[in-house]
């Protein structure tokens, strides 16, 4: 077979494969229990390389959630620095999110509990302290959340993990000269669950995938050796409505797809798993022209698939109908905004809306229970993925086409291409909360750590002045407040001969002072100074020409 895949593909790397592909162990229940801590491995005999790893020196467990179940978490952090544990994808209120507000000191625990609310499918979870997310990640610490459900269960699939479900942590990982992970190095190699080189025994039926791409920028272009066709059923945050037939499937950093391969009479047969990056322009992380990185443009095999014999109960057809969607309308939507993605460049770092990301900086303010429509423009020549935090939202249109049917169920990281616009629609439920933001972010780790995120709250409305929707469009910064002073900025569209005041109001609705109102000016900046104010949550109403416009919540720490 090799040397027919070399006539056919002659840019395609070939490998031995002859490690059996570790499968990470399993935690289930309603309490878990996580060590983050550093440690070491032999990827290479006789060279040690030192990793970070939960509960074990690469990776961690993969956690398997019942939806509906209540769950308690322990992270320890015995790492001999600060980190935070995300759990990406998974709707959960900001407080046990694990973003880079909710550190981990060295050395201690950190105990979030949540309900699952999320339908059945795969997450992932990894530390996302801000500048730090690229180096943890790199040197292994991840794991992945599986998400099991009754719906899910009623259906025909393969499920029994490790036997025909299989979860597949792909990652293209930098090993420099001293054998060591190098999170900002070339890519010398590809990992599956930490294995080199790894072989994976099926058997002779319908296998599931559970494929994540964990690298810290490439994309992946994955398919079979012979182009044969597969079904994938399940984006990142559910199964799709149908299976839909593919011989290839894109994943950036941070997505994940659900896959079902029929291996049934192939038994004895062996096949690889193949990134097909020279079908990719240069314009995607990981395609051709892109550079000097190993790999790039090259199709490599990263899997070898050795088929054997089939399992007492094997699942040889799978359901036709997975799930219902019922996206939301775009008329229902509430309220609409842009984000653009900027710079590139030597000294010009990429960006979100042409700011590097502030952890003291709230960017965007959502009402909860708003249905919103999210536009993402790209002004860079590169692809980033787009991730957010505590929803699931589906894709509208890409340069107003619709999506792949695959790509039309439920997602967090979104693929924008360079010079391309994505719009989706979300709807902010459940979870309101003034004072911890949830971060979006592209999910290239060095671009992420490099300040291309932002962060929003959701607050719940206010109605009680009759505010309209110019409430959103202020910024009120930092928030939770530092020394004592707090910066409002003005929409932009506000008439500089506007006049503006303030009002703060305590949680009760009771006034505590009132600024006067001033002139706008064009700065669209104002300062206020709250050297008498006691710790606390405030209302901050914003007057514009002596009418109340918005309010915002302000903390005063
Ligand atoms: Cu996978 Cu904000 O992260
Ligand atoms: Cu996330
Ligand atoms: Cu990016």
């Amino acid at each position: 077979m090799k040397k027919l895949i070399l006539l056919l593909f002659p840019n395609l790397l070939l490998a031995q494969f002859n490690t059996e592909l570790f499968i990470p162990s399993t935690l289930e229940g309603t309490t878990f229990e996580l060590t983050i801590d550093e440690s070491t491995r032999q990827f290479f005999a006789g060279q040690t390389t030192q990793t970070i790893g939960f509960n074990g020196d690469f990776l961690g467990p993969t956690l398997i959630f019942n939806q509906g179940d209540a769950i308690d978490i322990t992270v320890n952090n015995d790492l001999s620095e600060s980190t935070t544990v995300h759990w990406h994808g998974m709707h959960v209120s900001p407080e046990v999110d694990g973003g880079p507000h909710t550190v981990i000191a060295a050395g201690t625990a950190w105990t979030p509990d949540f309900t699952v609310l999320d339908r059945a499918t795969t997450f992932w979870y990894h530390p996302h302290l801000h500048e730090k997310t690229n180096e943890h990640v790199t040197k292994g610490a991840a794991g992945l959340i599986i998400v099991r459900s009754t719906d899910e269960a009623a259906l025909t699939l393969p499920r029994t993990y490790g036997e025909d479900d299989i979860p597949l942590i792909i990652q293209s990982k930098s090993f420099n000269g001293q054998n060591q992970l190098d999170e900002r190095g070339n890519d010398t190699h590809f990992m599956v669950n930490g294995t080199l080189d790894p072989y994976l025994e099926v058997p002779s039926q319908m296998v599931r995938f559970r494929v994540i791409n964990g690298s810290n920028e490439r994309v992946l272009n994955l398919g079979f050796e012979d182009n044969r066709m597969f079904y994938q059923i399940g984006s990142d945050g559910g199964l799709l409505t149908a299976p839909v037939q593919l011989n290839r499937v894109r994943l950036a950093s941070g997505e994940r797809a659900e896959l079902v391969v029929d291996f049934s009479s192939e038994n004895g047969s062996t096949l690889s798993m193949i990134t097909y990056a020279s079908e990719f322009g240069p314009g995607i992380p990981g395609g051709g022209g892109g550079g000097a990185q190993g790999f790039d443009g090259q199709d490599t095999e990263f899997l070898e698939i050795r088929v054997g014999a089939q399992t007492a109960n094997p699942i040889t057809n799978i359901s036709m109908a997975l799930s219902t969607h019922t996206p939301w309308n775009e008329n229902e939507a509430d309220y609409e905004r842009t984000i653009t993605m900027d710079g590139g460049g030597p000294g010009n770092p990429f960006s979100l809306d042409n700011a590097l990301f502030d952890i003291d900086f709230v960017n965007e303010t959502v009402t909860l229970d708003d249905i919103e429509i999210w536009t993402i423009t790209n002004n860079t020549n590169l692809a980033h993925p787009f991730h957010i935090h505590d929803i699931q939202f589906y894709i509208l249109d890409k340069n107003g086409v619709a999506p792949p049917l695959n790509e039309q169920g439920l997602k967090d990281v979104v693929l924008v291409e360079g010079n391309q616009s994505v719009r989706f629609i979300t709807k902010f439920e459940d979870f309101a909360d003034p004072e911890v933001p949830y971060m979006y972010h592209c999910h290239i780790l060095p671009h992420e750590d490099g300040g291309m995120m932002g962060q929003f709250i959701v607050v719940e409305e206010d109605d009680a002045l009759g505010f309209d929707e110019i409430r959103k469009q202020f910024r009120v910064y930092p928030n939770p407040v530092k020394d004592k002073i707090i910066r409002v900025l003005m929409p932009d569209q506000l008439d500089p001969q506007s006049t503006v005041g303030f009002t703060i109001l305590d949680l009760a609705g009771k006034e505590i002072s009132h600024f006067p109102s001033t002139v706008c000016g064009p700065s669209n900046l104002k300062v206020l100074y709250l050297n008498e104010y006691n710790p606390g949550i405030y209302t901050l109403a914003i007057r514009v020409n002596g009418k109340y416009e918005s309010s915002l919540r302000m903390i005063i720490k």
